[in-house]
């Protein structure tokens, strides 16, 4: 792919802010485990780079749910890809999500997550695009309140590509 990319977020930047989301968690979390949970295949970097500063014990599980297709518009269409290895309840889970634009993808997701009783369910996004909102639904934390641009890097894709950008970038 060979399309302009501008920096939106550089990596300084991710990495402040990521250091301080860590540190919110460790307090309040407090010690006690939490499954940390990422959405394929957008949150690893967000996910990788948010737990390994957390203090907190944590473990890991993975889900897969689509919602887009490859272009720049959602599909409306939501589908379950993998589920996840291990039962979460009585857990506190953190869903770790890399971006929020519609609310569908979450809106979804918590209702499936939520029947199997949690003892508490929190979604962590790196970024959101609260102007996009179809779902009334809000993150629980946030990294970084974006405009209605699409945004590639740090795990975010276009068809696939730009995931391993070290930055978040607008392509036009
Ligand atoms: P929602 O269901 O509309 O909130 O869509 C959330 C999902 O759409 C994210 O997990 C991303 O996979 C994808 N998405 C939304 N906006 C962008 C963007 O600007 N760049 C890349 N992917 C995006
Ligand atoms: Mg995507």
């Amino acid at each position: 792919m060979d399309i302009a990319v501008e920096t939106l977020i550089d990596q300084e930047t991710l990495e402040r802010r990521i250091c301080e989301m860590a540190a919110e968690l460790d307090q309040t979390f407090d010690g006690k485990e939490v499954r940390v949970i990422g959405i394929l295949k957008g949150s690893i970097y967000f996910m990788c780079e948010l737990t390994k500063r957390m203090k907190t014990p944590v473990t890991l599980d993975f889900l897969s749910i689509s919602s887009y297709g490859n272009g720049m518009e959602s599909s409306g269409v939501i589908h379950f890809d993998k589920d996840l290895d291990e039962p979460i309840e009585g857990k506190d889970v953190l869903l770790v999500e890399d971006i929020m634009d519609t609310g569908r993808t979450l809106s979804y997701l918590l209702k499936v997550l939520q029947e199997r009783n949690p003892a508490s369910l929190r979604v962590i996004t790196l970024l959101d695009k609260p102007s996009r909102r179809l779902v009334k639904i809000e993150p629980w934390m946030t990294g970084f309140t974006i405009p209605d641009r699409f945004v590639v890097g740090f795990g975010l894709d276009y068809a696939q590509n730009y995931r391993n950008l070290p930055y978040i970038g607008v392509i036009e």
